[in-house]
C-alpha cells in the first residue's frame, strides 16, 4: 500500500477488539518511531508513556471522559506529555544536549513569556501525534487520538512531575462492528480547493 492509500484508509477507531494481541515488535517499533519525531531546534520536550497494564488502563479510563470504553478495550494506550516543570526540564536540557542547543533553548526561553514558551513546547508534542497516527497505520494497527482526557488526573495516576499529559492515543485492532469504519463512515474532509493553494 502506498502512503496515499494508507492515509486514505486510516480512521479514528471508536471500538476495539480486546482479544487481538498487538505483536510486541510493533510496539517496540512505535516507541522508536516516536523517539525519532522531529521538533523545533530538536528540543524534544516530551515523554511518551506506553501503558499496557490492564489495571493502570482501567484507572486512566475513569479519567477519559467519552473515551472511557476505548481506553479499557485498546491493548495499548500511549500518553503524550509535555515538559511542564520548566526548572526540571532545564536540567534535562543541560544534561542531555550539546552546549549549542542549550544556548539556543535559553535564547528562545528568554525571548517570550513562560505561557508562550509552554504553548511552543506543547506544539512540538502534537507533531509526535501526527507521526504516531501515521506510524500506527503503517504498522497495520488502528488508533484513536484522544484529547478528551483529564490531564491532571492522568498526571496523578502516572505519578508524573516534570511532565504533564496533554493527550493520549489508543492503539490496537479496531472492532469489526465499529461504526466509525470507512464502510459505514466514509472519510469526510474539506475539499482540496478549500484547503490547498497552489501558486
Ligand atoms: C488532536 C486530536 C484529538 C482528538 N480527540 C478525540 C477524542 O478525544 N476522542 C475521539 O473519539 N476522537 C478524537 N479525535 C478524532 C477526530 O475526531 C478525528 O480525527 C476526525 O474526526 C477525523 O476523522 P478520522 O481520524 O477518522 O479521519 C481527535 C483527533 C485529533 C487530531
Amino acid at each position: 500500500m502506498n502512503i496515499l492509500e494508507l492515509i486514505q484508509k486510516r480512521y479514528t477507531a471508536k471500538k476495539y477488539n480486546p482479544n487481538k494481541i498487538i505483536p510486541q515488535e510493533k510496539i517496540e517499533d512505535l516507541k522508536e518511531i516516536l523517539r525519532l519525531t522531529p521538533s523545533s531546534i530538536n528540543i524534544q520536550p516530551w515523554k511518551f508513556t506506553f501503558v499496557q497494564n490492564t489495571e493502570i488502563k482501567a484507572q486512566l479510563a475513569t479519567a477519559s471522559k467519552h473515551n472511557q470504553e476505548r481506553v479499557n478495550q485498546a491493548q495499548l494506550i500511549v500518553v503524550f506529555s509535555v515538559a511542564d516543570d520548566l526548572d526540571a526540564f532545564q536540567t534535562v536540557v543541560e544534561n542531555e544536549f550539546p552546549q549549542f542547543r542549550v544556548d539556543w533553548y535559553n535564547q528562545i526561553k528568554a525571548s517570550m513569556p513562560e505561557s508562550n514558551l509552554k504553548v511552543w513546547l506543547s506544539n512540538q508534542v502534537y507533531i509526535a501525534l501526527g507521526v504516531g497516527l501515521t506510524a500506527s497505520a503503517a504498522l497495520g494497527l488502528d488508533a484513536t487520538p484522544m484529547e478528551g482526557i483529564e490531564p491532571d488526573k492522568y498526571q496523578t495516576i502516572l505519578n508524573m512531575t516534570t511532565y504533564k499529559p496533554l493527550f493520549a492515543m489508543a492503539v490496537g485492532y479496531g472492532a469489526e462492528d465499529d461504526l466509525n469504519r470507512l464502510e459505514t463512515t466514509p472519510k469526510s474532509r474539506r475539499t482540496q480547493e478549500s484547503v490547498i493553494e497552489t501558486i
